[in-house]
């Protein structure tokens, strides 16, 4: 690990990775949350590392183990995770993984909600803060605070490129990572294995089907070389 930190093409860069579901609380015993494994965030953030960047990874609570050679910061929800990421910034490159829950309870009660055996009632919504289109949107200036490269990914069932054109657009992000979640894709929820699409300004660029492990060491590979190219101009 010490001589990829030292050779490696990602050495000498700070990458902040956001990774798992967010919670957010009902009240003390209950919770709303998206399906996350973390397993493609952690993925990246362990690759990252063997790339020889510094890495921080903010992750949401997951059931996996964390990555080597990475600092690890827990968040539980959106806001503590946007909180979180807003501390470690500066970074190069942003890759936000998480899947964020994108809205929470309007009112966290203090004590557990009681069944009284009539209808419930309903339950309030606010809605969360967009953790990367918040850190995207910073101006592109130097001392802005926003990485050179912003990283989004979409999950997707239906029209998988096309959300993720309109999800470029309407966040501000430099690259989205759209993956087919429905069933034709195959298991991803939870799985080892992802099929992408890179899309970004220049067009799209679709990956076979692969070990998200492998995904995570390609889109590293990527990214250093966008990174090592835009340092050149
Ligand atoms: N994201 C985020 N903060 C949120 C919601 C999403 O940082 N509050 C990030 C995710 O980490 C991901 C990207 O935004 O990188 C896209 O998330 P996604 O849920 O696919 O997009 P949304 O804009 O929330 O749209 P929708 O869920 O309606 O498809
Ligand atoms: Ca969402």
């Amino acid at each position: 690990a010490e001589s990829a930190r030292a050779r490696g093409p990602l050495a000498g860069r700070h990458v902040l990775v956001t990774s798992g579901p967010t919670h957010e609380p009902i009240d003390p015993v209950r919770y709303i949350a998206n399906r996350s494994s973390g397993k493609q965030g952690h993925a990246i953030a362990a690759a990252a590392a063997a790339a020889g960047a510094r890495v921080t990874l903010v992750s949401g609570p997951v059931a996996i183990a964390d990555p080597p050679g990475v600092a690890v910061v827990r968040a539980e929800s959106a806001r503590e995770m946007l909180a979180a990421v807003e501390a470690a910034l500066p970074a190069d490159v942003a890759i936000f993984a998480a899947a964020v829950a994108d809205w929470r309870a309007a009112e966290a009660k203090p004590s557990k909600l009681k069944k009284d055996g009539t209808t419930p009632a309903p339950l309030a919504l606010a809605l969360n803060p967009d953790i990367l289109a918040t850190i995207a949107r910073r101006p592109r200036e130097p001392g802005s605070g926003r990485p050179a490269l912003v990283v989004g990914f979409a999950a997707e069932t239906d029209d998988v490129v096309e959300n993720a054109r309109a999800k470029l657009a309407r966040k501000g992000c430099d690259l989205v990572v759209a993956n087919d979640v429905s069933a034709a894709g195959g298991g991803v929820m939870g799985g080892d294995f992802n099929a992408v699409h890179l899309v970004s300004p220049e067009g799209v660029e679709t990956w076979a089907r692969a070990a998200k492990d492998e995904v995570a060491r390609r889109l590293v590979a990527h990214l250093a070389s966008r990174l090592a190219a835009s340092s050149q101009e």
